[in-house]
């Protein structure tokens, strides 16, 4: 059986089109907690709250404004997603990547992933950046479970979820910008708890680099319909328990607030490089 999420993206899309005027970006960014500052940067800039756009859901949590924000990024014409909606407020996993299939719906074929994420790997330091180069989905679900969606593959390949010459864009960004970045395996979890030692220990065993509660939807859609994606984690703490003081919310959101100008300079440097 092969149905359309209601409303289709391909509608939104069409919905959305006016409202871009000339605008057609080829490169969608997906800007995560505490990282939507850089959707401010971009000139002759379109903002569309996510609550005025058909099928979107709302972003509940601090440091997610949730908005649509096309124009230029250093002249580079971006659909920037500043904010996203969690499974963990109660939406499904379809819902938490609708965004990219609208995204893709109006024309962007590359996809940028952001996340804030804990530290599973101990040589990494709060403050400091990973460029994904594959995902463990530890949600229990997956946005194409159910009837095919149109347009999708009933079992899309996932060998190569990050793709790698985009990847080898991230690291040639970096080296320009003087930031250092790391290769590392995410794990998404559906939250909203942080870990407990023993699913740290767990995460560590499995491979995993970092940890956090998003993400892996949106790229599992994004390569259901074809899109290549790069992502960068933004570590913003140690291994919950690690540290022996508790991790909250507004730590997470301090340090990206205080780091994020790095964050924003490789981006904005991977961009004019993949433009
Ligand atoms: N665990 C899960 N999600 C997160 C973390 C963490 O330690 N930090 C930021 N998001």
């Amino acid at each position: 059986m092969i149905v359309s999420p209601s409303p289709s993206a391909s509608s939104v899309a069409q919905e959305l089109r006016p409202s871009l005027g000339a605008l057609a970006p080829r490169i969608a960014l997906v800007l995560g907690s505490g990282l939507g500052a850089l959707a401010d940067e971009i000139a002759d800039s379109v903002r569309i709250p996510f609550g005025d756009i058909p099928g979107f859901r709302v972003a509940r949590v601090a440091g997610h404004s949730g908005a649509l924000v096309a124009g230029r990024l250093g002249g580079v014409e971006v659909l920037a997603l500043a904010g996203r909606v969690h499974m963990y407020e109660g939406w499904s996993a379809e819902d938490a990547a609708f965004p990219i299939r609208v995204a893709h719906a109006l024309g962007a074929r590359t996809l940028f992933v952001s996340n804030a994420a804990g530290a599973m790997n101990r040589f990494f330091e709060p403050g400091s950046l990973m460029a994904i180069d594959d995902h463990i989905n530890l949600m229990w679900t997956n946005p194409l479970a159910g009837p095919v969606v149109s347009g999708d593959q009933r079992f899309p390949d996932m060998s190569e979820p990050y793709d790698a010459a985009l990847r080898a864009e991230l690291h040639g960004a970096a080296l320009d910008v003087g930031v250092s970045l790391a290769d590392g395996v995410y794990a998404g979890l559906l939250g909203p708890t942080y870990e407990t030692p023993a699913e740290v220990r767990m995460l560590q065993r499995l491979g995993a680099d970092a940890v956090g509660m998003s993400t892996v939807p949106e790229v599992i859609v994004a390569r259901s319909v074809g899109m290549r994606v790069a992502g960068i984690s933004f570590i913003t703490n140690a291994a919950s328990g690690s540290t022996g003081a508790p991790l909250t919310h507004a730590d997470v959101l301090e340090i990206t607030a205080r780091a994020g100008g790095r964050f924003r300079d490789l981006v904005r440097n991977w961009v004019a490089r993949v433009a």
